[in-house]
């Protein structure tokens, strides 16, 4: 089977942007097959709890914030942010099962993140550092993409760098990308690739920060299981690049992929490509994440279709070539997960 449908629990998800979450309004959004609520307390921290009220299962979501507590907004029972039940209708006694499933969550780097295994294990200090995506000399937007398909489908496209000469053909990608050898190596709990794209012409990000004529390109990929993926990528002119090389006159970028699962077979994709150049200059931060846009939107149609064909023939096996050692390695450190999580049941 191609899709990993047993999700690793006890791992901090993304939920949302911060930006999606308020204090006026519930945020609803499905996550590892479970539909969540979540809002902002009066201290503007989030809270997360499982979206069916526990009377009749209407959704939180159509709720009511009310301070800390939520009100389901069928017959009015309230909620404080621990989930427990503070008042029901035409009683005084509170039934002592009245309580909501809520999960640990932290707010970091632009980033609601949710623990949704075993609470005691939830350590804040586990979730990824991304100082660029925390400090204004980095200039970034967030962006969220919808998938139709599985978490790890996704995950092994960002394993795989020789889908860009082919999928983004006319967009990020170029020729030469197909037959590069960069072959990925354990770091840190994570995979490692270093790429150099020599003496290549520029592409279209490249262009919009002024460059012109053949650059060195380089594109350093670490990715975390279960689905992270994240890049420094830039371009100097020819002559420049290459590890030894100065980089004088280049310009980089630090990008951040994360993929959530939201059921078995769809996925919450949050991105964004933040530039530490041009400070300031919104519309070039519009141009640079509409033109990355752009191009996964052609991930995304490929992802797609291959996960409605996998779907429809679900017993088929597939034949393996070079190109995916890194997915298999990805996939390696996932069921290594899997395993130490069904080891601790
Ligand atoms: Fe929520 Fe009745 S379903 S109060």
């Amino acid at each position: 089977m191609l899709e990993v449908t047993n999700f690793i629990r006890n791992n901090w998800y993304v939920a949302a942007w911060g930006s999606e979450v308020t204090a006026s309004k519930p945020f609803a959004r499905t996550l590892l097959n479970q539909p969540i609520v979540l809002y902002r307390n009066e201290a503007s921290k989030p809270v997360a709890m499982i979206d069916r009220c526990c009377h009749r299962g209407a959704p939180l979501s159509v709720g009511r914030i009310e301070g800390n507590c939520i009100r389901c907004m069928y017959h009015g029972m309230l909620f404080d942010q621990a989930g427990q039940c503070l008042y029901a209708p035409a009683q005084t006694r509170i039934p002592t099962d009245a309580k909501i499933q809520t999960f640990p969550v932290e707010e970091r780097h632009g980033f609601i993140w949710i623990w949704m295994g075993k609470p005691e294990l939830a350590d804040a200090s586990e979730i990824p550092s991304m100082p660029w995506l925390s400090t204004p000399e980095y200039e970034w937007k967030p962006m969220y993409l919808y998938y139709l398909s599985n978490a790890s489908l996704i995950s092994d496209n960002t394993l795989d760098f020789t889908h860009l000469s082919f999928v983004h053909g006319n967009s990020v990608g170029t020729p030469g990308q197909a037959e590069m050898k960069a072959p990925y190596t354990e770091v840190d709990g994570g995979l490692l690739s270093t790429r150099w794209d020599m003496d290549s012409d520029p592409i279209e990000l490249h262009r919009l920060a002024g460059m012109s004529g053949k650059v060195d390109r380089w594109l350093i990929s670490r990715w975390y299981a279960p689905g992270m993926l994240l890049l420094e990528a830039g371009a100097c002119p020819a002559g420049n690049g290459g590890p030894d090389g100065s980089r004088a006159g280049g310009i980089s970028f630090r990008h951040t992929s994360i993929f959530t699962p939201e059921t078995d077979f769809t996925s919450h994709y949050f991105w964004t490509h933040a530039r530490d150049f041009k400070l300031g200059d919104a519309d070039l931060t519009d141009k640079i994440h509409s033109t990355l846009h752009d191009a996964f939107l052609e991930d995304k149609v490929m992802i797609e279709a291959q996960q409605r064909v996998i779907r429809s023939f679900p017993n088929e096996k597939y034949v393996g070539i070079a190109a995916d050692a890194g997915p298999n390695m990805g996939r390696r450190l996932i069921a290594i997960r899997l395993e130490q999580e069904a080891a601790l049941d």
